[in-house]
């Protein structure tokens, strides 16, 4: 029996591979107690001998979607149809749940749990008889969450996202999930629309079940697990809603199992030239500016050397060719009706932007997408014409941190006119630092008159990074304060050491690490003091001298280093202790040496 199985095994162009790992419980007569517990609880549910025993895949399906997890709940509907697919080329489905993520819902913050769903996804894969596993991917850190634990274990896998949620409508305009409740607020601040009508605003940009409709984390992320090659071509774009969706969920199921036949793994798939590749579409669709910290953790534990200079090496001169939301205009439905990933990677192909690199489907992505062009120019910009040159993210470094960057897609005309256009120092601005520890500080002071803000005021948030605020809050697009907002200043500049959401449309320079709780130069900043900022040679600097930075030093750490809130549950703790630097994808430091763990 067990050379049957070998015989069925053979790769096209590989050698014969070894016997599914499975079977390493389920039909091993050398460890035949422990074979026989796991069939008989195995078997409870109604398998056969013969269906555990025959060699066919055991497919797990990571499920991700709950009611704690709206957006990707509509993955419990989705697996069914992965099921039926799995099940007809020949595998058999095993469903489990992993720990779950809701952007929206989680506090602190989502970000704490993606290193603890990509801990709890390793156990399930290393520890029990799985030989390929679909990812549900969705909501933000979902993806990359699984990405990683998908790269850390290596075995056969391949993502499937819940889809976006159907545009979202207010009195005639398309409201985009996230980017809305940045207007909102601003509205609200404004004084133009009430506390219901802001509720009422806000909810009218999520119409149906599946995560965000704006080119947010979430779109970019399963974007880029697309470009990288993870999931089948055409995947990331289709509305959660669709029947297409349910389609590529069968399609999907169907193709795991041939994936395991065929041992792709993601150490195949998710190569340089794919993350390369992965960082050109992230410019190209004004992806999010958690792209370069999840990627970047991806590549740390598939073992590809990823650093946000890379994102501004192969990323800044890529065109925005996307009309969505925040950088943009549309939504989700025009997204993929245009055509979706394939057609804005036909554009970059067109040009010789993409390398020839492996994906799930076997083909590569060029052989995947070449000559998929749009048929719709208003939601996808021809390369030759595009929305707008070089849309990349800066990458910046000077005496507040060594490594910051600033997604350049979303500067606004405002924005440009008021800190980038002075005919004396172009691409630069200087300006006042006021510095604000945390959101709770941020939120009790913003509208303060005493603070005195100008439009040449600098907003700074610290204390927000992987430590400082466990998990790093999206809190660094502070909105101005409510007299500027009166007079029509809607723009001031934020610098932070956490991130922002990716559905936020501020060119605010984030991420920055080290952050203030590890020491970055961020602690010694005081309000008050001169900043420059120069776009042109990315550097971010306090105007102060580094005598005056020495002491402050000296006094920082007699002072015991930058306070922060204590920890509020067990995991807080654990990660604070062992988790590393946005600039470093945020990754759990002991957890990096275990790529491609040893499945047999
Ligand atoms: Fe879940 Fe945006 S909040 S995808
Ligand atoms: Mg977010």
């Amino acid at each position: 029996k067990n050379k049957k199985v070998s015989r069925e095994r053979k790769a096209p162009g590989k050698k014969a591979l070894p016997r599914l790992r499975s079977q390493a419980w389920f039909d091993n007569p050398d460890n035949a107690d422990m074979t026989a517990l796991y069939l008989e609880r195995t078997m409870n549910f109604g398998l056969g001998f013969d269906e555990l025993q025959s060699g066919r895949p055991i497919i797990g399906i990571a499920q991700t979607g709950s009611d704690i997890a709206p957006c990707n709940r509509h993955h419990l509907v989705l697996a069914q149809r992965v099921r039926e697919g799995i099940r007809d080329a020949g595998g058999i489905a095993f469903e489990f749940p992993i720990h779950p993520i809701q952007e929206t819902c989680k506090r602190p913050t989502a970000a704490l749990d993606r290193n603890l769903q990509y801990l709890s996804l390793i156990e399930v894969l290393y520890g029990y008889p799985i030989d390929g596993v679909v990812l549900t991917t969705g909501c933000d850190k979902t993806t990359p969450a699984q990405l990683m634990a998908a790269a850390t274990v290596d075995i056969p896998a391949i993502a499937l996202n819940s889809g976006p949620m159907l545009n979202g409508w207010y009195q005639g305009e398309r409201t985009g999930s996230g980017t809305i409740v940045w207007r909102a607020r601003e509205m609200m601040a404004a004084g133009e629309i009430g506390y219901q009508e802001f509720l009422k605003l806000v909810a009218s940009s999520a119409p149906s079940t599946g995560h965000c409709n704006t080119m947010g984390t979430a779109s970019t992320m399963n974007s880029l697990a697309e470009a990288l090659g993870m999931t089948l071509p055409g995947s990331a774009a289709i509305p959660a809603p669709y029947r297409d969706r349910q389609e590529m969920a069968y399609l999907t199921g169907k193709r795991i199992v041939d994936m395991v036949r065929e041992d792709l793994k993601p150490s195949d798939i998710m190569t340089r030239a794919a993350f390369e590749n992965a960082i050109v579409v992230n410019s190209a669709i004004g992806g999010s500016t958690n792209a370069p910290v999840h990627l970047n953790a991806i590549a740390k534990h598939i073992g590809v050397k990823l650093t946000t200079a890379d994102w501004e090496k192969h990323g800044y001169k890529i065109p925005l060719l996307v009309n969505l939301q925040p950088a943009g205009e549309y939504l989700a439905e025009e997204y993929y009706r245009a055509g979706g990933v394939p057609a804005v990677v036909a554009e970059l192909i067109a040009q010789g932007k993409i390398q020839p690199a492996l994906t799930a489907n076997g083909k590569t992505l060029i052989e995947n997408c070449e000559g998929q062009f749009t048929s719709d120019r208003k939601v996808i910009f021809p390369y030759a014409k595009p929305m707008k040159k070089n849309a990349g993210f800066l990458n910046f470094s000077g005496n507040l941190f060594d490594s910051a960057i600033m997604k350049t897609s979303v500067i606004t005309p405002e924005f440009h006119k008021q800190y980038l256009e002075n005919p004396a120092d172009p691409m630069a601005f200087e300006g006042t630092a006021v510095v604000f520890d945390g959101p709770e500080d941020y939120h009790k002071r913003i509208d303060d008159p005493k603070l005195k803000l100008t439009p040449a005021s600098v907003l700074f948030m610290r204390g927000v990074g992987p430590i400082g605020y466990p998990g790093a809050a999206e809190v660094v697009n502070m909105r101005a304060p409510d007299y500027l907002l009166k007079k029509g200043v809607t723009a001031l500049a934020c610098i932070g050491d956490g991130r922002q959401s990716g559905t936020s449309g501020s060119p605010s320079i984030l991420n920055a690490s080290p952050e203030a709780a590890t020491g970055g130069g961020l602690a010694l900043l005081k309000t008050g003091d001169k900043v420059r900022i120069d776009l042109k040679k990315r550097t971010a600097n306090m105007l102060v001298s580094d005598a005056e930075l020495k002491k402050r030093r000296a006094a920082f750490e007699a002072a015991g280093g930058y306070k922060y809130p204590a920890s509020q549950t067990p995991w807080q703790e654990i990660q604070r202790g062992i988790v590393d630097e946005l600039s470093e994808g945020m990754v759990l430091k002991p957890a990096v040496k275990y790529q491609r763990i040893n499945t047999t």
